[in-house]
């Protein structure tokens, strides 16, 4: 018997609340749940011509024996992409939000937050010595509001592409009254990366808005079809951040495969123009649909329906399940009470007539 009573508790709670978790082996059904928008990853498309040589594991930290040329080439390529001065890759986006938030504000700074914001970027936040306040939803007047209370060096943090709800966030605004307020702007494209913009670089380049930004964190698990993240920036920031970001030093970098996947993605997405074709039409059948429950209104692939109540919620998805398709309830805590959802994601290789028949199910 493990000594482990103690965490008995906190999970009677959540048994109690509908909303205990538990790890499910995929089940082949129709994919209207994963963040491989463009098909990269369940379409085998990143092949490398050879993997003889690369490295299983990288050995060490960047700082250490973990940094090698095809780290620093594919973080040049990337960064050229992208139109940045500087890349800094990391092991994930969570690592990447957690090491720049935890590390650049410092004691007596603030920082600003969309509430919706992810876990690692709150998590990077609660880390730091700043004094953080969070902004209602993408509410450019309560940010003024809380913009008040500044004191230091400001930031302000936000989403390209919300991760639960799929909506964009006003990002012209947020440049003006970033100068205006003389904040630094760090936006987490992740939802955004492949499928925001002409060839997929993200919704702060589709505005041309690169330069008014202090940092931008792209993802690689979701459209990429691969692993890790890379922070966006000026050189001054990357040396900063090889110096203070604790989730870059302290871990064993990415080994050359998962490095050379990177580097081939980014070849491969900026073509995939029928690919994001395929999902604006998708994205434009949901949003037409006429069904039973409310919609989210969003034109990215991330699509949701309201179903109030973790027991709600998880018994349509399990109705969904049964009927083939892989669609997964988001229970409170993981968004606010009452606004639990059923995120329908959308995915190039989806048909027409898939998402019809799932529509069917929801009218
Ligand atoms: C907005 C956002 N940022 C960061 C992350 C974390 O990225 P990763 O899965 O690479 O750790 C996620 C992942 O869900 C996300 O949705």
């Amino acid at each position: 018997m493990y000594p482990d009573d103690f965490l008995r508790r906190k999970l009677e709670e959540r048994i109690a609340k509908q909303s205990l978790r538990s790890l499910r082996l995929s089940q082949g059904l129709i994919d209207f749940c994963s963040n491989d928008y463009l098909g990269i990853a369940h379409q085998h498309l990143l092949r490398l011509s050879s993997t003889a040589n690369l490295a299983s594991g990288s050995t060490g930290s960047r700082l250490l024996a973990g940094h090698y040329t095809l780290l620093e080439e594919t973080e040049k390529q990337i960064a050229g992409f992208h139109q940045a001065a500087t890349a800094l890759i990391y092991n994930s986006g969570y690592d990447a939000n957690l090491g720049l938030l935890s590390s650049v504000p410092q004691k007596g700074d603030t920082i600003f937050y969309d509430q919706l914001s992810h876990a690692s970027i709150r998590d990077g936040i609660r880390l730091s010595f700043a004094q953080s306040f969070s902004f209602t939803h993408n509410d450019m007047a309560d940010l003024r509001k809380k913009l008040l209370q500044a004191t230091g060096t400001v930031f302000i943090v936000t989403e390209s592409v919300f991760s639960m709800d799929g909506d964009i966030c006003p990002l012209q605004q947020l440049v003006a009254i970033a100068n205006e307020y003389k904040a630094h702007l760090v936006i987490d494209e992740a939802h955004a990366t492949g499928v925001v913009g002409k060839q997929g670089e993200g919704l702060v380049q589709e505005l041309g808005l690169q330069t008014a930004i202090f940092a931008r964190i792209h993802t690689f698990g979701k459209a990429c079809g691969c692993h890790g993240a890379v922070v966006l920036g000026s050189e001054q920031l990357r040396t900063y951040l090889i110096n203070f970001s604790r989730s870059l030093i302290y871990s064993t970098s990415l080994p050359e495969h998962a490095v050379a996947m990177i580097a081939e993605s980014y070849r491969l997405f900026p073509s995939m123009d029928a690919e994001r074709k395929q999902l604006e039409q998708l994205i434009d059948i949901f949003q037409h649909a006429t069904i039973r429950y409310e919609k989210l209104s969003s034109s990215t692939p991330i699509q949701g329906i309201v179903v109030p109540g973790n027991k709600a919620v998880k018994e349509l998805a399990e109705k969904l399940q049964q009927e083939g398709f892989d669609v997964r309830p988001i229970l409170y805590p993981t968004v606010p009470e009452g606004k639990e959802r059923l995120r329908i994601v959308m995915h190039a290789y989806n048909t027409v007539q898939e998402l019809q028949r799932l529509l069917n199910l929801l009218t």
